[in-house]
C-alpha cells in the first residue's frame, strides 16, 4: 500500500506473495449473476452471495487484500438492465454516436466521469466501455453504441469517455478489439481486410483511444480476423498491441469469445471473462493443467496475473476502493441533458421553420408518433439502461412481421424497447405553456393527418430501433412511418421531423418536410434537449459522426454480408471453418467511401446547422514535415452559437481524411482564430512490410469547412517525405 512505490513495484511485491493457485483465480472471470438463461451455471455455491448482480465478476484475494473487479457494461450509463437488478436505475446518458456527434471531447469525459461516479455508487470497479469499432457499416445493430466512422473523431471521443471514466478511480475498457463491425455472424464471421488497410481505420481508431484514454482493459471481440479469432490473434494481441502500441493493462475476452486455452494465452489473452459463456471453462482447469505440463509457461501465468494487479494498483482501485452510496440523480441529469443538447444535429430548417416561438399566442402544435407522450427510445443489449424514472409502461414493443425488398421476403424481428424518462409531450407543454398541444400516437395515420390539418405546427417523431446481436436491414425507418411522414407533410407544410435513430436512415420525404432533427437516442435529459432545441433555447450544434446515405445502394455492400432473409445466421459459434467477410472499401470508410466512388450522399460527414451562420476565413497552411493549418472562424449571424470547424486532407495518395476539428463558441459577430496540426499517422499510408507509417512527399489538398464535402476554403500545401514509427 506504498503509493511512492509504482503501480508494476506494487504488483510484484503482491505477487511474490501469491500461490499459483490464487494466480489462477485472478485469470479466471463470472457471469456477474447467478444464472442468466441461455448461459451455463458454472459459478461455485460460495461465490454466489458475493456477485454483483451485473455483466462480470472475478473473485478477489482476501488474503492478499486483492478486491474482487465486478464488471458492468457501461457504453451509455451503468447498465442494468435484463433481468440482472430489478429496480435498480441509472442515469441514461444518450447513444455514444450522439456523444460523438458533439465533436467535443470534453462533453464526452464529462460523461464518463458520470458514469464512473455512478458506477462507484453502485459497488462497480470496471466498466465495460469505450466502444470504438468504426461504423464501417451503418447497418450495425450497435451503431448507437460506437463513436462513428472516423478513425480521428473516434479515438478522440472514446479516449475522452474511458479517460472520463477512470478519473473516478476505476478500470474502463476499450472494445471490441477488433474489426466487430457488424453483428450478423459476429461470433464466427473473419474479416479479410489487407494489414495497412485496418491500420488506418478500425486499429487507428483503437490506436487514438488508447493514446488518449489509456483504457486499463482491452476487450477482445467475438470475430476473426484473417481466420484468426480475436481473442487468439497473436498479431492482434501480441504485435500490434503490445509491441507496436506498448500496451500495459490487460485484455480481457468478450462474452463467449474465449474457444481456446494454450492459444489464447500463448496469443496474449490475459483474462477469460465469464466463463459460463464459453465452450468451457478455458482458463479454469485446462489452463492449471497446461501450467503444470508447461504448454503454458509459468512464466506468462505471472505475466497475465502481473497486467491486472499492476493496472489495478495504477487506476486506484487498491488506494480507492468503491464504496456503495446514492448516486447524485440531479447532478448527473443535468450532465446528460448538457451532452444531449450539443449532440442533437440539425439537418433541414426551411424558411427558418426552427426554432418556434414558446410565447406565440393561440400556437397550435401537433405532436404525433414515436412514443413522445411517453420518452425517447434507447437502443438495446448489453449495454441497455433502465433509466431514472423507469417503469414497466417504458418497454415497447416494435417491428416485427415482414419487409419485401427487390423481391426478397425478409423476417424483421419482435422487439421490445426501452424509453427513457421524460416525455418529449411533456417538456414541448413546459416550454409552451400558452399553446394548445395535441399529440396522437401515429398508428392511424388519419387521424394524424387530422391533428397535423388543425394545427399550426406538426412534429411528427419517428425512431428505429437498433440493438446488439442483430443488424437493421435497411436504413428505412420501420413500419408505417415513412408514410405518416409524407401524409402529415402533405396536410401541414409547417411539418418538423424530430428522429430518434441508432444511425443513418434515409429520408424519402426530405423535400416535402421544413425541418429535420436527429436526436439519435438521447438518453434521460433527451426530451428536454430537444424541446430546448425547438424553442430556441438551445442553438444546436451538432455534426454528423456518420453519413448518411441516400440509398443501400451507396453503401460498399448493399446488402449486409451473411444476413439472410429468414435472419438465421450462418453457421454457429466454435465453427472451425471461417466465414468471410471482406471489408473492400479497406480504409475507404464512410465519406472516404462517397469522395472515392464520386457518391453524393443525403447527407455528409461532419454536417449539421445552427440558427446562426459562420464562415471560415483565411486559411494558412504551413507543409515540410506535417500540415499546421490557422484559420479564422466568424459567427456572422444574430445568435450564439457553436460551430465545428473541420481540416480534411486530400494527399497525393490515398483517400482523403480528417485530420483536425475543434468546436468554437462565438457570439454574435465574433471570430476566433484557430491553429490546428495534422497527427502524422493522419496524412501518411500504413506499409505493413516495414511495419510503418510512410508520409509521400508531394502536394496535399487542405480543405477547411462545416462538412466532409464543404469547400469554405481550400489551399495545397507541400509535404516532405518522411516515416512514423508505430
Ligand atoms: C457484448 C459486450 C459486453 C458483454 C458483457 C457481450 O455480449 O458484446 O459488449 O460488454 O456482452 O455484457
Amino acid at each position: 500500500m506504498n503509493t511512492a512505490l509504482s503501480p508494476d513495484a506494487r504488483a510484484d511485491l503482491i505477487q511474490k506473495e501469491m500461490t499459483r493457485d490464487e494466480m489462477l483465480v485472478l485469470v479466471d472471470g463470472y457471469l456477474g449473476v447467478a444464472y442468466q438463461k441461455g448461459f451455463h451455471d458454472p459459478i461455485p455455491a460460495w461465490m454466489k452471495p458475493l456477485l454483483p448482480g451485473s455483466a462480470g465478476f472475478v473473485p478477489g484475494i482476501p488474503r492478499l487484500g486483492i478486491p474482487a473487479l465486478t464488471e458492468s457494461d457501461a457504453s451509455l450509463g451503468v447498465a442494468n438492465g435484463g433481468n440482472m437488478r430489478p429496480g435498480d436505475t441509472a442515469v441514461a446518458l444518450p447513444s455514444s454516436l450522439l456523444t460523438a456527434a458533439t465533436f467535443n471531447p470534453s462533453v464526452a469525459f464529462e460523461g464518463g466521469a458520470m458514469i464512473g461516479r455512478e458506477a462507484r455508487a453502485k459497488g462497480f470497479n470496471v466498466m465495460l466501455a469505450g466502444g470504438v469499432n468504426l461504423a464501417r457499416e451503418p447497418r450495425n445493430g450497435r451503431t448507437f453504441e460506437y463513436v462513428g466512422e472516423d478513425p480521428w473523431l473516434a479515438g478522440l471521443i472514446a479516449g475522452a469517455s474511458i479517460k472520463g471514466i477512470q478519473s473516478q478511480s476505476i478500470i474502463s475498457t476499450a472494445k471490441h478489439f477488433a474489426f466487430n463491425d457488424q453483428e450478423t455472424a459476429r461470433t464466427v464471421m473473419s474479416v479479410a481486410m489487407e494489414e495497412g488497410d485496418a491500420r488506418e481505420s478500425d486499429l487507428l481508431a483503437f490506436e487514438i483511444a488508447l493514446e488518449k484514454g489509456d483504457p486499463g482493459a482491452i476487450m477482445c471481440s467475438y470475430n476473426r480476423y484473417k481466420n484468426v479469432y480475436a481473442c487468439e490473434n497473436p498479431y492482434l494481441l501480441t504485435d500490434v498491441l503490445r509491441s507496436d502500441w506498448g500496451y500495459q493493462g490487460f485484455v480481457l475476452s468478450d462474452w463467449g469469445a474465449v474457444h481456446s486455452t494454450e492459444k489464447a494465452v500463448n496469443a496474449g489473452l490475459d483474462q477469460e471473462s465469464s466463463n459460463g459463456s464459453d465452450a468451457i471453462d478455458f482458463f479454469g482447469t485446462p489452463l492449471r493443467d497446461a501450467v503444470a505440463k508447461g504448454t503454458v509457461p509459468e512464466a506468462r501465468l505471472r505475466q497475465m496475473v502481473h497486467r491486472i494487479l499492476r493496472t489495478m494498483f495504477a487506476k486506484g482501485l487498491f488506494d480507492r476502493p468503491v464504496v456503495k452510496g446514492p448516486i447524485d440523480v440531479y447532478g448527473d441529469l443535468a450532465v446528460a441533458q448538457k451532452n444531449a443538447e450539443e449532440g442533437i444535429v440539425l439537418l433541414k430548417n426551411e424558411k427558418a421553420a426552427l426554432p418556434l416561438d414558446p410565447g406565440k399566442k393561440r400556437q397550435k402544435i401537433a405532436v404525433i408518433g414515436g412514443f413522445a407522450d411517453k420518452g425517447v427510445l434507447s437502443g438495446g443489449g448489453s449495454s441497455q439502461v433502465h433509466g431514472i424514472g423507469h417503469t414497466k409502461d417504458m418497454h415497447v414493443s416494435l417491428g416485427g412481421g415482414t419487409k419485401v425488398i427487390g423481391g426478397t421476403t425478409w423476417t424483421l424481428p419482435r422487439d421490445t424497447g426501452v424509453l427513457h424518462a421524460t416525455a418529449p409531450l411533456a417538456e414541448i407543454k413546459k416550454m409552451a405553456p400558452k399553446a394548445r398541444v395535441s399529440f396522437t400516437d401515429g398508428d392511424d395515420i388519419a387521424q394524424a393527418v387530422a391533428a397535423a390539418k388543425k394545427a399550426d405546427v406538426a412534429i411528427v417523431f419517428a425512431t428505429q430501433y437498433m440493438t446488439e446481436g442483430v443488424d437493421v436491414i435497411d436504413l428505412a425507418l420501420p413500419g408505417n412511418q415513412n408514410a405518416l411522414i409524407e401524409a402529415v407533410a402533405a396536410a401541414n407544410p409547417n411539418t418538423i421531423v424530430v428522429l430518434e435513430t441508432g444511425g443513418p436512415v434515409t429520408m424519402p420525404w426530405l423535400d416535402r418536410v421544413a425541418g429535420v432533427v436527429e436526436a439519435w437516442y438521447p438518453g434521460n435529459g433527451g426530451a428536454a434537449a430537444i424541446a430546448r432545441i425547438l424553442f430556441g433555447e438551445v442553438n444546436p450544434s451538432g455534426r454528423l459522426p456518420v453519413t448518411f446515405p441516400l440509398a443501400e445502394s451507396q453503401l460498399p455492400h448493399p446488402i449486409i454480408t451473411g444476413q439472410r432473409p429468414d435472419r438465421k445466421i450462418v453457421g454457429t459459434s466454435g465453427t472451425p471453418t471461417a466465414y468471410d467477410v471482406i471489408y473492400q472499401e479497406g480504409s475507404r470508410v464512410g465519406y472516404r467511401w462517397f469522395e472515392d466512388q464520386k457518391l453524393t450522399p443525403q447527407f455528409p460527414f461532419g454536417y449539421g446547422l445552427s440558427y446562426t451562420s459562420f464562415a471560415f476565413e483565411n486559411l494558412k497552411l504551413v507543409g515540410a514535415s506535417t500540415i499546421k493549418a490557422e484559420f479564422d472562424v466568424k459567427n456572422t449571424g444574430i445568435r450564439a452559437g457553436k460551430t465545428v470547424a473541420q481540416v480534411y486532407v486530400k494527399p497525393p495518395f490515398g483517400p482523403v481524411r480528417l485530420v483536425g476539428f475543434e468546436k468554437v463558441e462565438l457570439s454574435p459577430g465574433e471570430s476566433k482564430h484557430v491553429t490546428l496540426y495534422a497527427d502524422r499517422r493522419l496524412i501518411a499510408m500504413f506499409n505493413a512490410d516495414a511495419n510503418q507509417w510512410n508520409v509521400a512527399e508531394g502536394d496535399y489538398v487542405v480543405r477547411l469547412g462545416g462538412s466532409a464535402t464543404d469547400k469554405a476554403a481550400v489551399g495545397t500545401v507541400h509535404v516532405n517525405a518522411g516515416t512514423v514509427r508505430p
